[in-house]
C-alpha cells in the first residue's frame, strides 16, 4: 500500500472538523427560530443535526490526531442570510452540507488504496451525509412529489 499523502489527508480532516464545527452554530441558530405550529418537531430535528455536527467535528478532529497533527480551533465560514422560514433554512443547510460532502469525498479519493483507516471513515460519512441530504431533500419535496428537489446532485453514484 502506497503512502497515504498525511498533508493533503490533514488538510482535509481540518476543513471538514471546521465545516462541521459550522454546522453546530447554524443549526442551533436555526433551531432558535423556527416558529408556528411545526415548531417542536423541527426545532428537535434541528438540535439533532447540531449533536450530529458536533459529533463529526469530533471524529474528524480524532482522526487528525491518529495522524499525529494539530487540530484547527477555526471554525468554517457562517453567514446569515437572513432568511427564517423552515424551507430557506432547508435550503441552505442542503447548501452547506453539499460542501462538507465534497470535502468527505475529497478525503475518501486521497485516501483510496493509501491508508485502510481514513479510507473506511471517509467512505462512512459520504455514507452517512448522502443519506442526510437526501432526508433534507425530501424535507423539501412538495408532499405527492416524488423526484428529487435537486436531482442532478442528489441521486447517488453521480459524484464519485
Ligand atoms: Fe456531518
Amino acid at each position: 500500500m502506497a503512502d497515504l499523502d498525511k498533508g493533503r489527508a490533514v488538510y482535509l480532516l481540518n476543513r471538514i472538523l471546521e465545516a462541521e464545527l459550522a454546522g453546530v452554530v447554524r443549526y442551533t441558530h436555526y433551531s432558535l427560530l423556527v416558529f408556528g405550529h411545526n415548531r417542536i418537531p423541527i426545532v428537535s430535528w434541528m438540535r439533532e443535526q447540531a449533536a450530529e455536527s458536533l459529533t463529526h467535528a469530533q471524529q474528524a478532529g480524532e482522526m487528525i490526531t491518529l495522524l499525529g497533527e494539530y487540530p484547527s480551533l477555526t471554525i468554517g465560514p457562517l453567514l446569515d442570510s437572513y432568511q427564517h422560514d423552515v424551507e430557506a433554512m432547508m435550503r441552505e443547510s442542503l447548501e452547506n452540507e453539499a460542501k462538507a460532502l465534497a470535502l468527505y469525498r475529497e478525503l475518501l479519493r486521497c485516501a483510496e488504496g493509501h491508508s485502510v483507516i481514513i479510507e473506511e471513515y471517509a467512505r462512512q460519512m459520504v455514507y452517512a451525509e448522502e443519506l442526510h441530504a437526501s432526508e433534507v431533500d425530501k424535507m423539501l419535496r412538495k408532499p405527492g412529489k416524488v423526484a428529487a428537489f435537486r436531482p442532478e446532485e442528489n441521486l447517488p453514484g453521480n459524484r464519485i
